[in-house]
């Protein structure tokens, strides 16, 4: 028997994630907080979902909006370029470091589209340097680029793509080093078995037969798995199996870029060099819609004339803001304030507190990097057995911590794309160590509170 049908609690003429709750109104937001139309105050501790990182409500972002949007407020990019564009694709290129020099920056509305954007450049350049049979992007299990249909199809959240597989092309996915669970069943914390994780990727290309084109990875992954860091050698070892086979290596920094782990690029803390980089989120930190591909020169001197564009590619507005975000994470130094690796920054004080939900007995691994962290939850410690999916272990923490003020970001299926609960916790740089200590206390009662009876 067909399921019966949904009873839609909350209409709206806005067409909602779900019409199965409700939302509240947020009407403002400073720093850390927003606030919603009844006056509740939120502690934002997932950023929304890693998207801001330099506080809400700076007012120089939107006034470097509004004076762009009085002088121009668009022009269609296959008419006209714009000084806007030009200078900050020139800065964006600066931060993203050496590996760019020379290259080029195709400005987007997002992630998503980002992504789209990249897969055709990776097939473009293929063919233009004489590699036509190459069209395949390999990608990662467990990983997400993107919603429609193209990031779909190299995004591997079984959850995220399920229905629409149907209508997405297929190609091959590589398993993913996640150390907690690890699939080799290692016994020195992955020290070693990075290596075999990329060989997996090296028999890949070889089952390809000369088709792949390129591979795309989250250098920390980033909601699917929650913040796993990869293991030593590992990133290494993939950059230097794609060079060697003429794979385009793509990094998916829309969740880690724009300083978001303590290094501008999450690519910096293993020294790799991707010949396309894509970020989103963070780059304009949500004061407007952009992303951004960055292509290094080797990309760029391939291609006279890219078939492919947006209306509302590189729109200048949305261009004020990423630069107005660009200009004041540098000049507030939020990318070292990012840094777990600094001395008594945010993001080590950040770590510290929330390893002290390990002492409780359904937080199984606290993981991640500077300020992007995952909080993965058992139901048995010892085994590391995941809550059944039924019981949305992570939503009812995220409930219990939004009763209390606190904004967290809860994903379901870790352990195999169905089962295994986390929070993704990824709170604005300027967040003070006060407010991180509140937010775990916090978020230590609600996750008390989630546990089932
Ligand atoms: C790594 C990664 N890539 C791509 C996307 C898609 O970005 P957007 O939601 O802006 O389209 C996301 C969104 O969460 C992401 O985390």
């Amino acid at each position: 028997m067909a399921d019966p049908i949904p009873v839609h609690s909350a209409r709206s003429p806005v067409f909602r994630r779900s019409f199965l709750k409700t939302f509240p109104s947020a009407v403002r937001g400073e720093g850390v907080y927003l606030w919603d139309s009844e006056g509740k105050r939120y502690l934002d501790f997932s950023g929304s979902a890693a998207v801001n990182f330099i506080g809400h409500g700076v007012q120089e972002i939107p006034a470097a909006m509004a004076e762009q949007a009085k002088q121009l407020e668009f022009v269609h990019t296959s008419q006209f370029t714009t000084p806007i564009a030009e200078e900050y694709a020139q800065e964006l290129l600066d931060f993203a470091g050496a590996n760019f020099h020379g290259g080029a920056v195709y400005f987007t509305c997002g992630g998503s589209e980002s992504v789209e954007t990249t897969l055709k450049l990776a097939r473009q350049y293929q063919v233009e340097i004489g590699q036509t049979r190459r069209y395949q992007v390999l990608s990662r299990m467990q990983s997400y680029h993107g919603s429609t249909l193209g990031a779909l199809s190299v995004s591997g959240n079984k959850r995220r793509r399920e229905i629409y597989l149907p209508m997405v092309r297929e190609f091959a996915h590589v398993g993913i080093p996640y150390c907690y669970r690890c699939n080799y069943d290692c016994t020195d914390g992955c020290r070693n078995c990075g290596l075999e994780y990329a060989a997996e990727l090296e028999k890949a290309i070889e089952s390809a037969d000369g088709q792949a084109a390129a591979f795309i990875f989250e250098p920390v992954s980033g909601a699917t798995l929650g913040a796993v860091v990869p293991p030593p050698g590992y990133l290494q070892k993939i950059a230097e199996v794609c060079r060697r086979h003429g794979v385009l290596l793509i990094a998916d920094e829309v969740m880690t870029g724009m300083g978001r782990t303590g290094r501008n690029f999450a690519v910096d803390h293993w020294d790799i060099a991707p010949d396309i980089l894509v970020t989103a989120k963070g780059l304009s930190s949500g004061y407007a819609p952009l992303g951004a591909v960055i292509a290094t020169k080797k990309v760029v001197d391939a291609i006279a004339s890219f078939l492919h564009g947006f209306t509302y590619n590189a729109h200048p507005v949305s261009l004020a803001a990423g630069r107005a975000v660009l200009g004041y994470l540098r000049q507030r130094k939020l990318v070292q304030a990012a840094d777990s690796g600094g001395k008594d920054t945010v993001a080590t004080k950040l770590e510290r507190s929330l390893s002290t939900l390990l002492d409780l007995d359904t937080v199984g691994e606290v993981r991640g990097i500077g300020l992007l962290r995952g909080v993965e939850f058992v139901s048995n410690k010892q085994t590391k057995k995941p809550f059944a999916p039924e019981l949305s272990f992570a939503g009812r923490v995220t409930n219990a911590a939004l009763k209390r003020g606190l904004l967290v970001y809860p994903i379901q299926g870790c352990v195999d794309g169905v089962s295994g609960d986390h929070l993704l916790i990824a709170p604005p740089a300027v967040i003070t160590s006060e407010q991180i200590d509140w937010s775990a206390q916090v978020l230590k009662e609600a996750i008390e509170e989630a546990r089932p009876q």
